[in-house]
């Protein structure tokens, strides 16, 4: 491979989309035909083009001249993934997502995203799969990656590290200390590196003091040498703001797109750098003296991309070429029925059941079935809100898909709105329906007229690059569920939303239950929960408080730290108080009963084992999440609850039961304190949520 060769893999092409913001086009910016991020093929070699394209929770569609939006899925957004807590599914959609890529003619998708949640209003929490626990976000991050990649199509670990907010995420220094990182930050991080990711994104923001892209001690130290990461480095889009010479030596290997904005990894700039053996860095972990900069390290980037082309076959899949042959798949159909079907399970199992106490009587407002309910009541404008592209980049979020580079569009035309699956189920149920699709309270009023229950829909949508301006619903749906809720008739509501909401209405309405934006099958999920098709199991990744001083404000400061530690979410000390709803929080229709837990010892193949059984004692059919909480020994000075286990149960006909097994591997029962250290004892807690434990033992480790 020529010199020359090998930089043009260190360095994108151009991208797709050229907003009319951007100064004028440098010659070559492409449009058509390419991928968000597109390198060149070396045909000579037989080196595939790699085309990158958003983002881990589907194919981010373009209306036309763009691409042919609406010929692949819109799924749930990633938190919702998160929230169904099946790594099952998740690896199962994954895989469906990167058939669609693959078809697509992409070979790099710009996912997942695996950020631990710090910040509640950060407005791309949609967007991260991890929820507010490391562990969850390991486990998602291993299935999703493992999914994705078994189609040939390379992951991309984002947005690493500690880009919590949107607020100045150019510029803000995120200052985290060593605990922190390694216990909360980085576990989803280093599970999808186990899990062989070809690629991880460096973030807009700096990392104690130095842009990420240019972090030596994140990149080289923490990702390449100790968590042992094999594959490459690339920038997020215009995220580089230092020169070869200091970059690349650091751990960077591409940058991207590589026009249209700062660039910098020319190649007649990495020439000079490698000729002059140019080199600002420590050299972490590679053995060498700053003086002695070695071949080695200029060859680092081209080993690592062409070794992770290698390992997922790249080089023997047929792929087109961005500008030349690359139209024609862009514009192809990949939708299928059993993608389609799968995208209905994951959002109907997406859904959170918040609450089902009827205010006064014995009987829980859902499901809604026929013999109770003649005539039911939607309300609120959420019903028919569109799901929209308002701008060919798809930056506004809707109430299906959030705003930014992980939006999801699909043409109006092949929309149902959710009030149409309502209206088709329920029809079908012989349950009339009356509605007023709007907000305003008199006009609703108007439309809860002799029906026997009201279902409110209520919605708020965030997007990238901006944080959310407050955790509340919009359009002054707080106040109409507060007036709906003064009827003497069961008041449901249900919520379409990005992330953490405030839910002031909680005590004065008979259900709720909450899904992460769902994607095109919204409305279909919401039916086949509320009429009872399917009981719901899906749990809460993140707490919802009280109210906002309980959460992480997004910071105006250049430096921002990090100074709660392990302690947000359920780890905080205040969680009992905080919490509204506890994370792990989510309601079945039937009722789980947790027999006494012991310890397994044979087929442990593990550390230690623990089982318990857990029975359906309720009278439907439903699936449970069984979460496994360490308290480590005060000594340990750890939050007291830890999640290091859960696992869903298959779907339990009443009286059945399934025996659950949580299989705990040394770093599962280690804590971080200068490196991992082993811990001898502690207790575990099993329960439903990180508030209902139901049974304990203790665990000791043979000495
Ligand atoms: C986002 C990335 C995305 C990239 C390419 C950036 O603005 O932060 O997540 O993959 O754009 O669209």
């Amino acid at each position: 491979m020529s010199d020359e060769e090998r930089y043009s893999l260190m360095q994108g092409i151009g991208w797709i989309g050229l907003p009319t913001w951007l100064p004028s086009p440098l010659p070559a910016i492409p449009k058509i035909g390419y991928y968000m991020g597109n390198t060149p093929p070396i045909p000579r070699l037989g080196v595939p083009p790699l085309k990158l394209h958003d983002a881990g929770n589907g194919f981010r569609n373009m209306p036309e001249p763009l691409g042919a939006s609406g010929s692949t899925i819109m799924w749930p957004c990633s938190l919702a993934f998160g929230a169904t807590w099946d790594t099952t599914l998740v690896k199962e959609v994954a895989g469906a997502i990167g058939r669609e890529y693959r078809g697509k003619g992409a070979n790099v998708i710009l996912g997942p995203s695996v950020q631990v949640q710090r910040v509640a209003r950060n407005g791309r929490n949609f967007e991260y799969m991890s929820g507010e626990d490391p562990y969850l976000g390991a486990k998602m991050s291993e299935a999703y990656v493992v999914g994705v990649q078994g189609e040939g199509v390379m992951a991309c670990l984002k947005h690493f590290g500690f880009n919590e907010q949107e607020t100045n995420r150019n510029f803000q220094s995120s200052v985290v200390d060593e605990k922190t990182a390694w216990e909360l930050y980085y576990p989803p991080f280093e599970a999808g590196v186990a899990a062989g990711a070809a690629s991880v994104m460096c973030s807009y923001n700096r990392v104690n003091g130095t842009h990420s892209c240019a972090n030596e001690a994140l990149l080289r130290r923490d990702l390449k040498q100790k968590m042992g990461f094999r594959g490459f480095v690339m920038t997020d889009w215009w995220a580089l703001h230092h020169p070869a010479d200091s970059s690349v030596v650091r751990g960077l290997d591409m940058e991207m797109p590589g026009a249209g904005g700062e660039t910098y990894l020319y190649k007649g700039d990495l020439r000079t750098m490698e000729e002059s053996q140019a080199g600002n860095f420590t050299g972490y972990g590679l053995g060498l003296e700053k003086s002695k900069l070695q071949r080695e390290i200029y060859n680092d980037p081209a080993y690592r991309i062409l070794s992770a082309a290698y390992k997922l076959h790249l080089f023997d899949l047929p792929s087109c070429t961005p500008g030349l042959d690359c139209v024609e798949p862009i514009f192809s159909n990949q939708r299928s029925l059993e993608a389609e079907k799968l995208a209905m399970r994951c959002a109907s199992e997406s859904v959170v059941l918040l609450k089902n106490e009827p205010r006064t009587g014995e009987t829980k407002a859902l499901p809604l079935l026929p013999s109770k309910v003649k005539k039911l009541a939607l309300i609120g404008e959420a019903w028919v809100a569109p799901s929209r592209s308002t701008n060919e980049l798809g930056m506004m979020g809707d109430y299906y898909s959030g705003g930014g580079s992980g939006h999801c569009y699909i043409p109006p035309e092949l929309f149902t709105l959710p009030i149409v699956s309502m209206y088709e189920r329920a029809n079908s149920l012989g349950i009339d329906i009356s509605s007023a699709l709007t907000n305003n309270i008199t006009d609703a009023m108007n439309g809860i007229k002799d029906a026997d229950a009201i279902v409110v829909l209520a919605a708020t949508t965030a997007e990238e690059s901006r944080d959310r301006a407050s955790l509340h619903l919009d359009n002054g749906a707080d106040d109409l569920i507060f007036e709906l809720a003064k009827q003497e008739k069961p008041v449901i509501v249900l919520t379409q939303v990005p992330g953490t909401i405030l839910l002031p209405w909680k005590d004065n309405v008979d259900a709720i239950a909450l899904m992460f934006l769902g994607g095109e099958f919204t409305g279909h999920a919401w039916a086949s929960i509320i009429f009872g098709d399917v009981s719901p199991s899906a749990k809460l990744p993140i707490m919802l408080p009280k109210n906002e001083s309980y959460t992480v404000q997004p910071s105006e400061e250049f430096d921002i730290f990090y100074n709660e530690g392990l302690y947000t979410s359920y780890r905080s000390t205040s969680a009992s108080e905080a919490a509204t709803y506890p994370f792990g929080h989510g309601l079945s229709y039937t009722e789980f009963q947790y027999a006494t837990p012991a310890l397994q010892d044979q087929d442990c193949e593990s550390l230690l084992c623990v089982q318990v059984l857990v029975k359906n004692v309720g009278g439907r059919s439903g699936a449970e999440v069984v979460q496994g909480y360490l308290e480590f020994p005060p000594e340990a000075d750890e939050p007291k609850l830890i999640l290091r286990g859960f696992q869903k149960t298959r779907v339990l006909e009443p009286g059945s039961s399934e025996q659950i097994s949580f299989k705990f591997t040394e770093r599962d029962f280690s804590v971080y304190l200068n490196g991992w250290r082993l811990q001898s004892r502690a207790t575990l807690h099993i329960g439903s949520s990180s508030a209902d434990l139901r049974q304990s033992i203790e665990l000791v480790l043979p000495q």
